[in-house]
């Protein structure tokens, strides 16, 4: 007899950039994708939308039944706003109501999807520019670090509720479309190309479809409750970084390097997203074998 397919996701947050790729992906590959999303606004074709409200502890139940997979990405974003007192009151909350409200709810439920894959970020390790860093590696110290810390711990939480919980700490996605990269392009309007301090330090990236990949790759592979590192296996710099999507995009740039003390005194804990030297492996992926196909910065842009 053929073994049953499993082939229901839940994209908790699936409304986003990675959820909006992540999803498109799996429909294609034959899923049934859902998504939970605070807004039913944002419909998309072939992708069915329950509504939850994690602050207020509102979800649709039904969410949840005959799923045998659940990915969650929801969260403010990280990067998009200063890091005010209240910004990160709900950069941490959001994390934390999500997860929490998909706890209660899969107890209250009874139901226990086949894999659970929570995503966090590569902020857990802060800043350590002697190390190389692998997913052995425990939380480095900062504000961004002890999110990834509280929204892991609130993560594991689930592992009752399924066979197979994953962690997935990522890098900065490379698409032209998507967060950073469009960010960067957008101050090439301007003739420059801004480079966060020496830019020597490490940025650890993902191309989005090797992202992609990783998701499918754990959802069918990976049976044991696991934590990855979803960053390319070549390690950037940051200025290499930024001169590779100048060169994707043709600009001839003028180069200005913002001293680390301005960016810290013009942005202030915001800064170490871009200024913390992480050198980061995916030691986890390497050693199973996954097909890594976007090697540099170029594929990425060239590739999504
Ligand atoms: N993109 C990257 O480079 C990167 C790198 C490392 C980690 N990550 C993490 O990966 C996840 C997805 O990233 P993304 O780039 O796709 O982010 P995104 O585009 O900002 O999407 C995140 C989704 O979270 C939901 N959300 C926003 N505020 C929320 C709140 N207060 N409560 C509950 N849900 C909320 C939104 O869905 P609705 O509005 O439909 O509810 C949104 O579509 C995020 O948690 C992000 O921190 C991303």
């Amino acid at each position: 007899m053929e073994s049953e397919r499993r082939n229901n996701v839940l994209i908790a947050g699936g409304s986003g950039e990675i959820g909006t790729m992540l999803s498109a992906y799996l429909i294609e590959r034959g899923y049934n994708v859902s998504i939970l999303s605070r807004s039913v606004r944002k419909v998309r074709e072939g992708i069915k939308i329950f509504n939850w409200n994690p602050a207020k502890g509102i979800i649709d139940e039904g969410s949840l039944k005959n799923q045998d997979y659940i990915i969650n990405l929801s969260g403010v974003g990280i990067a998009d706003k200063l890091w005010t007192k209240s910004r990160k009151k709900e950069i941490l909350e959001s994390r934390l109501n999500s997860l929490n409200l998909l706890e209660k709810t899969l107890q209250k439920l009874g139901v226990k999807p086949d894999k659970i894959i929570s995503v966090s970020a590569v902020g857990y390790y802060g800043n350590r520019p002697f190390e190389v860093l692998n997913e052995e590696n425990g939380a480095g110290g900062g504000y961004l670090a002890d999110v990834c810390t509280n929204w892991e711990q609130a993560a594991h939480k689930l592992n009752a509720f399924t066979t197979s919980l994953i962690v997935l700490r990522i890098g900065v996605v490379i698409s032209p479309g998507m967060g950073f990269v469009r960010r960067i392009a957008q101050l090439f309007r301007f003739g420059v190309n801004i480079i966060p301090g020496n830019g020597k330090q490490y940025m650890p990236w993902i191309g989005a479809k090797d992202l992609i990949r990783i998701f499918e790759y754990l959802m069918k592979n990976s049976t044991k409750t696991n934590i990855y590192n979803a960053v390319s296996s070549h390690a950037n710099s940051i200025l290499d970084i930024q001169e590779q999507i100048a060169d994707y995009y043709r600009r001839k740039l003028l180069k200005i390097h913002v001293p680390a003390f301005l960016l810290r005194a013009l942005t202030g804990s915001l800064s170490q997203v871009f200024l913390n030297n992480q050198h980061v492996k995916p030691a986890k992926l390497i050693d199973e074998g996954f097909d890594f196909r976007e090697y540099s910065i170029r594929d990425a842009l060239q590739n999504n």
